[in-house]
C-alpha cells in the first residue's frame, strides 16, 4: 500500500534540513510540489486506478531528490538541459536506495523497481529498454510532469538563470540559429550541446512539446495556455527571428491542437 500522506509528511520532515528560504531551494520545492499537481491532473486524464496514481505521485514527490542531496555539495541545484557534469537522477537513486532512505517514504518494498526505474530515467534523452510494464508508465508519466512543470518554471524563473545572461535587451535582439529552427520545424527535440545562441537555448524548452509521452499532458499545456506564455515572454526584435518564431509558434500549437482532438 502506498501512504501518500505519510509520504508527503516524511517530505516535509526531509526538507528541514534544508533553508527553504533560500531561492534556488525554494525553487525546487516549488518544483517538486508542481510535479506532484501535474500528477494529479495526468492521473485523472488517464484514468488511472488508486494504486497507479498513489505511485505517480509519490514519484513526482521524490524525482528530484538528488537535486536536494546535491546542493549540500554544490550551491548549483538548477536544472539545465546539461546533466554531463552531474547527473541528479542517478545521484537521486544512489540516495533513495543504496542509504534505504526510500522506507522514510514508503514501507513496502514491492514498487522500488519502479520508483528506481522511474528517476534514473525521468532526465534521460530516452527511456532506457528492458522495463516491464508497470516500470515504463511509471518512467513516461514522470518524464510528461516534469516537463509540464518546467513550462511553469520557464515562465517564472529569471532569466539568468534560465539563459546565463539577465540583459533582457541583449536576449530581444537574439537571432535563432537556422539549424535550430529548422529542427524545431521538423518537431524534434534541440539539443542543448547544438544550441548557440540564448533564443536557441529557449527554443530548445519550448521544443520539448515533441517528447511528451500523453497527449493528455498537452491539454494540461493548452489549458493553461503555458506554450504561448513561453514564446511570449521574449520581445524579439530581430525581424529574422520574429518571422521564425511565428512559424514557430503556429507549429506549436497545431501540434498541440491535433494532439488534443
Ligand atoms: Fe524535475
Amino acid at each position: 500500500m502506498i501512504d501518500i500522506v505519510k509520504a508527503e509528511k516524511a517530505f516535509k520532515e526531509y526538507l528541514k534540513q534544508y533553508d527553504v528560504e533560500s531561492e534556488k531551494v525554494a525553487l525546487k520545492v516549488t518544483h517538486t510540489y508542481g510535479v506532484v499537481k501535474a500528477s494529479e491532473y495526468l492521473a485523472k486524464q488517464l484514468n488511472l486506478n488508486e494504486e497507479d496514481t498513489n505511485l505517480s505521485r509519490l514519484i513526482a514527490l521524490l524525482h528530484d531528490i538528488g537535486r536536494f542531496e546535491q546542493s549540500k555539495a554544490n550551491n548549483d541545484v538548477y536544472d539545465n538541459a546539461d546533466a554531463t557534469l552531474f547527473d541528479h537522477a542517478i545521484y537521486g537513486c544512489k540516495v533513495l536506495f543504496e542509504e534505504n532512505m526510500i522506507r522514510r517514504f514508503i514501507e513496502d518494498d514491492k514498487y522500488d523497481n519502479v520508483i528506481y526505474k522511474a528517476i534514473l530515467n525521468h532526465n534521460r534523452i530516452a527511456i532506457e529498454d528492458g522495463l516491464t510494464e508497470k516500470e515504463l508508465l511509471h518512467a513516461k508519466l514522470i518524464r510528461d510532469n516534469d516537463k509540464t512543470d518546467n513550462f511553469r518554471v520557464k515562465l517564472t524563473e529569471s532569466f539568468k538563470v534560465l539563459l546565463g545572461t539577465d540583459d533582457v535587451e541583449a536576449i530581444n535582439n537574439e537571432k535563432i540559429s537556422d539549424d535550430i529552427y529548422n529542427t524545431f520545424m521538423r518537431k524534434s527535440l534541440i539539443k542543448y550541446g547544438d544550441t548557440q545562441t540564448p533564443l536557441d537555448r529557449w527554443s530548445a524548452y519550448i521544443a520539448f512539446i515533441f517528447d511528451y509521452n500523453f497527449d493528455e499532458s498537452l491539454r494540461y499545456l493548452k489549458e493553461n495556455d503555458l506554450v504561448n506564455k513561453c514564446f511570449n515572454r521574449i520581445n524579439y526584435k530581430n525581424l529574422d527571428t520574429i518571422a521564425k518564431i511565428d512559424n514557430m509558434r503556429n507549429l506549436a500549437n497545431n501540434y498541440i491542437e491535433e494532439k488534443c482532438k
